[in-house]
């Protein structure tokens, strides 16, 4: 294949969080995380896209991005339990508005990682009022933000990694290390994604219209350290199937016992998937809370490849090989991130199109990919790492809070304005 043209609708864009552009998310979980030590920076003003996000939106157009995916901070929603606020709801319409006149379609998630303080001062995920707390904050939202018409809904952002990060090696609040309570979480996150379905689209049926309701899946690849040991294949195998292929069971083929209520029917409209890394895993003879062997970070065992500067390393075939898998189960695919952080723009250029060119095939194959949201669209604040990993289309200044373009975010700029991808 030398070139490929993209469909005229394809959503093309880049995607953002929150809490790593908003600034001032005094009111959940991550900023008590924060303010603890447990990260290298506070998120502080982040980009103060709060603020600017009318000015953030003309770049996006300038980019001639068609869609763009950001995420409701709940703690502003619902500072307080039961009480929300109309304030930070008018916000969000105004968002979605500032979105639309500039024909850029709004891709919604509704759970980004953060929770507000009252709900985790609670229990957070692992009580059990969880799914009804969380159902009657996306009743909110989903009212205010339907009439506008907003179409494509993400209930949830990557379950699997919030859970590893924050409850099973606890890096990331709760900072719990219990597979226990890894497990209690899961299973409110899955009905939590039910409900919220069946909520959006019980919204919807008045007004006449069809939501795309999906989840944001982050997949990964895996590989055996030592492909002639079968203790490695089988912890690799492991791996796969828990974080790639568990919640796809549990919610469109029903094979997974615990979980009765996603037996009768499908509960996505299109999967969202994120797309990063390979990771190489290698069996580990003592106990470990990760349970299926560990990653790999000696170099010898590695295959060499390039990296970005948090150490992933950057595959991308695995792109192609995730989109192949979701293809299986016949929805749409909407790629909901998928990017680098480097300081060598060159390099994000070259990811870019390399990734680009693995989508292009896959499409080729017969995958139904609807879009490509590039994670990000600005520099922004990288969880536990803080402002150090830069992984935006558009340098922020955080002194200043001035923009630029990147070279790369012009090279994709007219990827986006032809639909063009050339080998
Ligand atoms: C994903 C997260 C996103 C961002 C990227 C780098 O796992 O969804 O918020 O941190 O990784």
């Amino acid at each position: 294949m030398n070139s490929m043209k993209f469909p005229s609708d394809f959503l093309w864009g880049a995607a953002t969080s929150a809490h790593q552009v908003e600034g001032n998310n005094q009111l959940n979980d991550w900023w008590q995380w924060e303010q603890a030590g447990k990260t290298k920076n506070v998120s502080g003003a982040a980009c103060d896209h709060y603020v600017r996000f009318q000015e953030d939106f003309d770049i996006a157009k300038v980019l001639n991005h068609k869609a763009h995916r950001f995420s409701i901070e709940w703690s502003r929603i619902e500072p307080e339990e039961g009480k929300f606020n109309q304030e930070a709801i008018q916000h969000y319409q105004e968002v979605v508005r500032a979105l639309q006149a500039r024909n850029l379609e709004p891709v919604i998630t509704l759970h980004h990682f953060t929770n507000p303080i009252w709900f985790s001062s609670k229990g957070g995920w692992k009580q059990k009022q969880a799914v009804y707390f969380f159902n009657r904050f996306v009743t909110e939202v989903v009212t205010a933000l339907a009439p506008l018409g907003v179409r494509y809904w993400i209930t949830i952002n990557e379950p699997m990694v919030y859970l590893y990060q924050g409850f099973v090696i606890g890096v990331w609040p709760p900072g719990e290390k219990s597979i226990v309570s890894a497990f209690r979480a899961f299973r409110s996150l899955l009905r939590a994604h039910v409900e919220a379905y069946k909520t959006i689209h019980q919204i919807y049926q008045p007004l006449n219209k069809h939501p795309l309701v999906g989840l944001a899946k982050h997949m990964l690849i895996f590989s055996p350290c030592r492909p002639q040991s079968w203790q490695d294949r089988f912890v690799t195998w492991m791996r796969n199937f828990l974080f790639n292929h568990s919640l796809s069971d549990a919610f469109l083929i029903g094979r997974m016992i615990p979980f009765p209520w996603v037996f009768s029917k499908r509960y996505l409209d299109f999967w969202g998937l994120n797309y990063y890394t390979r990771d190489f895993i290698h069996f580990k003879p003592s106990f470990s809370r990760e349970l299926f062997g560990e990653v790999c970070t000696q170099t010898h065992h590695r295959e060499t490849g390039e990296r970005n500067m948090m150490g992933w390393e950057i595959y991308p075939a695995g792109l192609y090989d995730c989109l192949m898998a979701l293809s299986k189960f016949k929805l749409p695919i909407l790629i909901t991130e998928n990017g680098i952080c480097t300081d060598d723009d060159h390099q994000r250029e070259r990811f870019i199109q390399t990734h680009l060119f693995m989508v292009a095939r896959a499409v080729m194959e017969g995958a139904s990919v609807i879009g490509y949201l590039h994670w990000s669209l600005l520099d922004n604040f990288e969880w536990h790492w803080g402002f150090g990993p830069r992984f935006g289309l558009v340098a922020v200044d955080y002194q200043t809070q001035k923009r630029r373009i990147k070279l790369s975010g012009q090279m994709l700029s007219r990827i986006c304005e032809t639909g063009q991808i050339e080998n």
